[in-house]
């Protein structure tokens, strides 16, 4: 298998993964994904840039069978879809030197069982010549991990940025086509492991502004030809201001919370907030996830198991306070039988999250008049206080 051209001297050599369909038994993939690794040719060296998901490791070693030398092996990140095939490589290639950046060292050393003397470290700036190709490390920490960094191809203006404009999909094109459709993907993935860092991600953003982009090539997901619209993308992701919506997690057991959410949902439009209701009985969490982006609100509706909320809800509570959303208010509505300790245990599991709490509404039973009443009352309190926000 031949290494695929991406503009002269730089080549692909990674393998879309079209049936994997969880990420960290956690995060789901309805689009598959990739594993990005590239390979830099300059007139004296040669670099490769990541080392692939161990169960694709026979792609990567596929692209290489006819490439007999390789000087340099980068590691932009630490976990295992990156690096997992970093003990195959250096075994391949016994004259190769493997760079990261400086705290991935330990890390590379403790996760792969690697000697940590075979791996030289890079500052933050470092060029990398390799004859007429020079790479630049640029440290972009906390995408999603302490270590990462990127990697910057200068004669080319091209990006090799690892988990940060990535997206979770398979194809077999190694380029976006359909940005609109790219970037819902690329959100889906920012929300799923990014979003706890947005501050620090503020601050890469900010590091690589005046840098000339000519293209950015992510660790998953295709290529970016033109990159300002997946950079303009993470502006407003990571921006402090979120959007006049709101985010409502529910399950419904006899139909009690199920009425309730219908309410405030229709209170709420009828007062120009979104709202972004998802039944967590059915739910997919990345659609969860990619909501809590913008929304700067948070209720919780659920009905009460034993004396606690439904666990499927609970679940959604966890996630919530995981991902450090920007929301800024939060509430909790939803029904019980006979007794309860719901609002006070979601409190207590969502103590990342700054909110102002708003008064809550909980049902004993079916709610009545006065609960439809209150719920109207609490979608008045939400438009107020994102009236307050400036949103609209
Ligand atoms: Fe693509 Fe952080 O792994």
């Amino acid at each position: 298998m031949k290494p695929r051209e991406i503009i002269p001297d730089v080549q692909y050599v990674g393998a879309p993964d079209f049936d994997r369909r969880l990420f960290d038994s956690l995060i789901p993939l309805p689009d598959g994904t990739s594993y990005n690794s590239y390979l830099v040719r300059g007139r004296d060296k040669t670099a490769l840039i990541e080392a692939i998901e161990p169960s694709k490791l026979y792609v990567l070693e596929a692209y290489l069978k006819d490439v007999p030398k390789i000087d340099y092996l980068i590691s932009n990140h630490t976990e295992q879809d990156h690096s997992g095939g970093i003990p195959w490589v250096l075994d391949r290639y016994p004259g190769i030197e493997l760079l990261s950046s400086e705290p991935a060292k330990p890390m590379l050393a403790d996760h792969l069982g690697l000697d940590a003397g075979r791996i030289r470290t890079v500052a933050d700036g470092e060029r990398l010549e390799l004859g007429g190709k020079t790479l630049r490390f640029i440290y972009t920490p906390w995408v999603h991990w302490p270590e990462t960094m990127s990697t910057y191809l200068e004669e080319d203006k091209v990006l090799f940025s690892c988990d940060w404009f990535g997206s979770h999909i398979a194809q077999t094109g190694l380029f976006v086509d359909g940005a609109d459709c790219i970037l819902a993907e690329a959100k889906r993935y920012y929300a799923e492991i990014m979003m706890p860092f947005r501050k620090v991600i503020q601050k890469n953003l900010d590091k690589i502004k005046d840098l000339e982009i000519a293209l950015i090539a992510p660790s998953h997901g295709p290529i970016y030809r033109d990159p300002r619209s997946i950079i303009q993308a993470y502006r407003e992701w990571t921006d402090d201001k979120p959007l006049n919506s709101v985010v409502i997690p529910w399950v419904t057991m006899h139909g009690s919370t199920g009425l309730m959410v219908e309410r405030l949902t229709a209170s709420l439009v009828e007062r120009g907030v979104a709202v972004h209701p998802f039944n967590m009985a059915s739910a997919d969490i990345g659609q969860l996830a990619m909501a809590l982006v913008d929304a700067a609100t948070f209720v919780v509706a659920a009905p009460t198991v034993h004396v606690g909320p439904h666990p499927m809800v609970f679940n959604a509570v966890v996630l919530a306070n995981a991902l450090r959303p920007k929301v800024r208010f939060a509430t909790i509505i939803g029904s019980y039988g006979w007794a309860g300790k719901m609002v006070d245990m979601v409190k207590a599991a969502i103590p990342s999250l700054k909110v102002e709490f708003l008064p809550t509404v909980i049902a004993k039973g079916l709610p009545r008049q006065a609960d439809f009443e209150a719920l109207d009352a609490l979608a008045d309190t939400i438009a107020a206080k994102h009236k307050d926000l400036g949103l609209s």
